[in-house]
């Protein structure tokens, strides 16, 4: 599936990602700038945050109570907000667009 990451800034990194990876991953796999995720992928460091693009809100699978929580101490936070590293990639999201914020912290 296609994932394309929106830096703050503007600049666009689309990615070919794997199902079943992460959208984390993807961006880690891809050296996309600006996905940290210190905790590897646990849902427990907050700093693989980023924007799911509003028209995907519908199709990538809500968070959990855990997700959630964490989403919580991110930095930045919006609606829109999710922990890359709990979206999993599936044929469905192929296109899915992930704005990053402008830190991690
Ligand atoms: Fe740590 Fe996602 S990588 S919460």
């Amino acid at each position: 599936a296609k994932i394309t990451f929106i830096e703050a800034d503007g600049k666009e990194h689309q990615v070919e990602a794997q199902e079943g990876q992460s959208v984390m991953q993807a961006a880690m796999d891809n050296l996309v700038p600006g996905i940290v995720a210190e905790c590897g992928g646990f849902a427990s460091c907050a700093t693989c945050h980023g924007y799911v693009e509003e028209a995907w809100l519908t199709k990538v699978p809500a968070p959990d109570a855990a997700e959630e929580g964490m989403i919580s101490c991110a930095y930045h936070v919006r609606p829109n907000s999710r922990l890359t590293c709990q979206i999993k990639v599936s044929p469905a999201l192929d296109g899915l667009v992930v704005r990053l914020p402008a830190s991690q912290t």
